[in-house]
């Protein structure tokens, strides 16, 4: 402990406020995706590849019983503890829950929100740092809640059961990235949740709060279009319709574009942008980032990079 605050106060976050121990969970976690970029592809594609890029492994022939000679140790070490892809449901499940959790705490003035909010407040006030007003912070919990829900009734009524695998390192990071998640898009309107506890507040949507919620919806309806169209597929073709056009992951476009949009509703006031969400974007571009890449590898090897000249892989002119 005595040393992890030692390492904190080196990188100039001693004594991290409830907002900052999210953001370093965020980055941390993105930081540890980019620097598999540096290790071998096969390494890589060991850790980071699930669902149907996941190469299956292979069985040995009845003439030779000796491992494939592309199979190294961290595919052997990584067959271990496969869950199924199907358990990204447990991640909305999650991601719902702790909305509902954070809401209820909310409306019952519970304990555990008033104790988080209060060290998250003194801590602004100490140094100056701008809140995010009532609105922005109920606004962002909403569009939270129901891109946990869409997510989750996608899972039960959109997505066809499949088999392929993950990790269980991915299922873990994702359990805790949609509770940090569930933290980050309140904390920093912690100063108005407790002011509202005392005196009612007005609602006041400002044009930001509008735009942001306005293009957080739209990017969730494409990308429900996006995981509709994916479900409809004979397993596993080339996706081409839609978005899939213009890019070999559109749904993780979206993705991404929902948390911009999310971090602009729940900007402190004066702010563009929040930064505890600016953070959770990070990590989804890390991590989104790297499995687009290996879906394109995978189509690449599959249907033949012929077939992909001309798209996207996930950011538009960039990536
Ligand atoms: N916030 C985050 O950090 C984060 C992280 C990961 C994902 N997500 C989001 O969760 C959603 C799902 O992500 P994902 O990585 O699971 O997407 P995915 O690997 O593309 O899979 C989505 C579904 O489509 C099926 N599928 C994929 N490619 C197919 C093809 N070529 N032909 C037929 N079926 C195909 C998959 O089948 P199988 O089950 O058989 O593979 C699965 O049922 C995305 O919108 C993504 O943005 C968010």
């Amino acid at each position: 402990m005595g040393s992890s605050s030692g390492l904190l106060a080196t990188l100039g976050v001693g004594d991290p406020s409830p907002a900052e121990w999210c953001q370093i969970f965020f980055i941390v976690s993105a930081a540890s995706i980019f620097m598999l970029a540096a290790v071998p592809e096969h390494m890589r594609r060991a850790l980071l590849d699930y669902g149907a890029r996941r190469a299956k492994p292979s069985q040995p022939s009845e003439k030779s019983k000796a491992p494939e000679p592309n199979q190294g140790v961290l595919d052997v070490l990584t067959s271990y503890g496969q869950v199924p892809h199907s358990w990204f449901i447990h991640f909305y499940i999650t991601s719902l829950s702790w909305s509902i959790f954070w809401g209820y705490q909310y409306l019952s003035k519970g304990s555990l929100m008033r104790t988080v909010a209060e060290m998250q407040h003194s801590s602004a006030v100490k140094s100056q740092t701008p809140e995010v007003d009532l609105t922005g912070t109920l606004v962002a919990w909403m569009l939270m809640s129901s891109q946990g829900a869409r997510r989750l009734l996608e899972c039960l009524f959109v997505t066809k059961p499949g088999s392929s695998p993950m990790w269980f390192v991915h299922w873990a990071l994702g359990l805790s990235y949609y509770t940090a998640l569930g933290v980050s898009v309140w904390i920093q309107g912690s100063g108005a949740i407790l002011q509202s506890w005392e005196h009612p507040q007005l609602i006041h949507f400002t044009p930001q709060v509008i735009i942001g919620a306005a293009v957080s919806g739209w990017a969730g309806a494409q990308q429900h279009q996006c995981h509709s169209y994916l479900a409809g597929l004979k397993k596993y073709t080339l996706p081409n319709e839609g978005w899939f056009k213009y890019f070999i992951c559109p749904h993780y476009t979206f993705e991404c574009l929902l948390y911009l949009s999310l971090s602009v509703v729940a900007a402190p006031t004066g702010c563009i942008l929040n930064r505890p969400v600016l953070c959770s974007l990070i990590f989804v571009l890390a991590n989104l980032g790297a499995t687009a890449y290996g879906t394109k590898a995978w189509y690449a090897s599959k249907f033949g990079a012929d077939k992909l000249v001309g798209k996207w892989i996930m950011i538009p002119f960039v990536f």
